[in-house]
């Protein structure tokens, strides 16, 4: 008779592999937390994108039906010597150039954008001549260049739309006077840096955290939105990047936004 009697010195094979069953089990759930988190958010930013999208392509194509409308009209009443004389086609021109603009805003935020290499200082300096005549006359905007034909691949009216929107949170952090400058630079590895710096009010460290959130606003009238859109256009538009570079309370902000050339 062969029969075995096995006499255990320690715990089993068995009994030792079953202590790390929690830890495997628990390892499981983790990761399996984890992956529903991620494609939780995954589709939670989606659905913001395609609300985003979906809203702007919407704005685009139902500006565009009155404002050809509108061309038209004007292409009418430049032939009546009468209108034409008294300059109601030229403003009701610039106006037209407005909303064109608003629309191809609209139309390149709900579309994959178009990327061209462009010379920022120009681009920069368009935008600027027209906000100027807008704001207040004691308010200086100035376009300084590092070295002259700094390029960068931008898409031209939503990178105007970023200029205008950090200039005018500049505006609003001035009490009516005061210098904004905007600096074009060259980085390392084929970085380009737009810095715009103002002489506001600047700002706490409690609104620095919250600047880039959608709503966060310190303002009566403000929807809170402008900076979110910023970095919208600056991080998925362009493939950059925006930081506050510096904010002193009572003496000023910088913002930079780094591109590619
Ligand atoms: N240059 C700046 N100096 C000081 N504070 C600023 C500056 N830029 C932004 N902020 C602060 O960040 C907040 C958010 O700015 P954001 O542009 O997103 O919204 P908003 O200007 O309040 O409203 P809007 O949607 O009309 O732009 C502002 O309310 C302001 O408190
Ligand atoms: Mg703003």
């Amino acid at each position: 008779m062969y029969d075995y009697q096995y006499v255990y010195y320690k715990n089993s094979y068995l009994l030792r592999q079953l202590q790390y069953y929690p830890y495997v089990q628990l390892t499981v759930i983790a990761v399996f937390g984890v992956l529903a988190y991620i494609a939780f958010s995954y589709s939670k930013t989606a659905e913001q994108n395609r609300v985003w999208v979906g809203l702007a392509k919407e704005t685009a194509h139902q500006l565009g039906t009155p404002l050809s409308s509108l061309m038209a009209w004007v292409e009418y009443f430049k032939s009546e010597p009468k209108l034409a004389e008294m300059g109601i086609t030229e403003e009701l021109g610039k106006d037209i150039k407005k909303l064109e603009m608003i629309t191809a805003r609209f139309s390149n935020i709900g579309s994959v954008p178009i990327l061209k290499q462009e010379r920022l200082y120009d681009v920069v300096q368009a935008t600027i001549s027209y906000l100027q005549p807008r704001i207040s006359t004691k308010v200086r905007i100035e376009v300084h260049e590092e070295s002259p034909g700094i390029t960068a691949a931008i898409n031209k009216p939503l990178f105007d739309w970023v200029i205008e929107n950090l200039c005018k949170n500049a505006v609003d952090a001035m009490s009516g006077i005061g210098k904004i400058d905007v600096n074009i630079s060259k980085g390392s590895e084929g970085k380009v840096y737009i810095d715009v710096t103002d002489n506001g009010k600047g700002m706490n460290k409690s609104s620095l955290k919250r600047v880039f959130q959608p709503g966060f606003t310190t303002k009566k009238r403000g929807w809170g939105l402008g900076l979110t859109l910023v970095k919208r256009i600056v991080e998925n538009y362009h493939q950059g990047k925006i930081i506050v570079k510096s904010s002193v309370v009572d003496e000023g902000t910088t913002f930079r936004i780094v591109l590619r050339t």
